[in-house]
């Protein structure tokens, strides 16, 4: 079993995993005693000064994991079981990606108690899984430890042979990822062990971005004349583009997390407080889409979403290291052969996600009686202007929106979603983005015209762009919408 690298003088003591212990301890003192708001604070505020990290977050992050380490997995359940769905989506979908997402060499940036890579490890098949090695991140040695425990079986059973080179461990802080050129694999310089300029096929990070926070934005939020966003974005952002550098060309990034963010109001008050000091999430999917597409060669590749309960659900987002984006050759590709051998297949790749998408709902407790499966249907494929569309279980609209002047297309969008009968899906395909387009329809225009003009009956439930040409800059774009039934 590769062992876990000690925690190191990074944080400034030998017996880091002690001082932590001793610091947990005292914060749940505090919490026995009934003491003001105000001076509670002030006690687990000193506390946490004394957890050993370089910074406010690395030491709140610390202290917050270390004592929900012993319970996490049992509050986190649901959310595993949703992430698994969406791990079985994307696996769902690879045999017919040009470049496949989950393969490879692999970092979690932020394994926790080692779930991500576990659940990987049991939706692919063992041969799948060999071709792959993990680097399992985490600033938490806590979360780690129970990582260790849980993928020592996993590791003896698919890949007991080379161990070592199969799951390495790690204790970066993801918020400043540096990598150096030349420095390849996993670095270890006086017991410190640092992920070198390794180029991955894969990161994941899961449900970790709205813990990445910033020490000068808490400092400016504590003197309480600060009025900017809690966001905290600038930072997440900066981690990611890091991330990015650290890819493979035609590797991919996937950003899973729950939308929206909350909390649930029976959360244990110690770790209610600890939360309220870290947590520090994007409000909207879109916010986030706009600036990772400002990274370099950052493409944006599928967005899939697996219910969690009633309010709020998983989201994955992949983007893939794209060169040809990198480059910026930008080129357009007006090959009708290609451009239909596109949508055919991001059609074909949305309707397999929708069977893992389907699986995922209960619908009696969410007001849903029956989806139809869309395997089963044959969907009526709009492809000129029209005003009259027949009833269907599904609809599809292929490329015709960027064509059609605003007002008459907004018309035909809100037709033809009233044609889909209830339990049944339509889905918007079209080029992003032909060069002669009269309109260029962005993700978020769909979304916000669908929000606005439907609310409560149409359910957004996945997005995929599939390149039309190597070397070129376009792809097809499709977006899948289920219907209340
Ligand atoms: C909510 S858990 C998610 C664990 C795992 N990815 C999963 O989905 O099961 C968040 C994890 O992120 C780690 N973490 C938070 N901030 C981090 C940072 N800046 N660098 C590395 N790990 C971090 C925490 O220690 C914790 O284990």
């Amino acid at each position: 079993m590769p062992s876990i690298p000690p925690v190191t003088d990074r944080l400034g003591t030998s017996r880091p995993m002690e001082v932590i212990g001793e610091a947990v301890e005292g914060l749940k003192e505090i919490f026995k005693d009934e003491k003001t708001i105000a001076e509670r604070k002030k006690r687990v505020d000193a506390i946490i000064r004394n957890v050993p990290g370089v910074d406010y977050p690395e030491k709140i992050m610390r202290a917050l994991f270390a004592y929900w380490a012993p319970t996490y997995d049992v509050h986190m359940k649901i959310h595993e079981t949703s992430i698994g769905h969406l791990l079985k989506m994307a696996n769902a979908i690879q045999p017919l990606m040009r470049y496949p997402i989950i393969r490879g060499k692999t970092l979690e940036m932020s394994c926790g108690t080692g779930a991500v890579i576990d659940m990987i490890c049991r939706i692919m098949s063992p041969d799948q899984v060999r071709q792959m090695s993990f680097i399992a991140n985490d600033l938490s040695p806590e979360m780690q430890k129970l990582a260790h425990k849980k993928l020592q079986q996993t590791i003896d059973r698919i890949a007991p042979e080379n161990r070592e080179s199969f799951l390495t461990y790690s204790y970066e802080d993801i918020r400043s990822i540096e990598c150096e050129e030349n420095e390849p694999g996993l670095q270890e310089t006086n017991g410190s062990y640092r992920i070198g300029h390794d180029l991955f096929d894969l990161e994941v990070l899961a449900q970790t971005l709205h813990l990445i926070i910033d020490p000068a934005l808490i400092k400016k939020e504590e003197s309480g004349d600060y009025s900017g966003g809690r966001e905290h974005i600038g930072i997440k952002i900066k981690a990611l583009r890091s991330a990015f550098e650290l890819l493979r060309e035609n590797g991919h990034l996937v950003i899973i997390d729950e939308w929206p963010e909350v909390l649930s109001s029976d959360t244990d008050p110690l770790l209610a407080d600890l939360f309220h000091r870290t947590m520090r999430p994007i409000e909207s999917r879109q916010k986030l889409k706009r600036q990772m597409s400002h990274i370099t060669g950052a493409r944006f590749v599928s967005e899939l979403k697996a219910n969690i309960d009633f309010k709020h659900s998983m989201y994955m987002l992949v983007y893939r290291k794209d060169p040809d984006k990198m480059a910026c050759r930008g080129k357009y590709c007006d090959e009708s052969p290609a451009k239909k051998m596109a949508a055919e297949r991001a059609i074909e790749l949305l309707t397999i996600t929708d069977r893992h998408f389907t699986d995922s709902f209960s619908p009696p407790a969410l007001g849903w009686t029956e989806l139809i499966p869309l395997r089963d249907v044959e969907p009526k494929i709009y492809t000129e202007v029209t005003s009259v569309f027949e009833p269907s279980e599904m609809i599809i609209m292929q490329q015709i929106l960027h064509d059609i002047p605003d007002g008459i297309r907004e018309e035909m969008i809100k037709k033809a979603v009233q044609a889909v009968k209830k339990g049944g899906a339509i889905m918007f395909l079209d080029e992003w983005q032909p060069s002669n387009a009269k309109k260029r329809l962005s993700r978020t225009y769909f979304r916000d015209f669908l929000q606005a003009n439907f609310e409560g009956d149409l359910i957004f439930q996945s997005a995929h762009r599939e390149p039309i040409k190597e070397g070129t800059d376009n792809g097809m774009t499709a977006f899948l919408y289920r219907k209340k039934s």
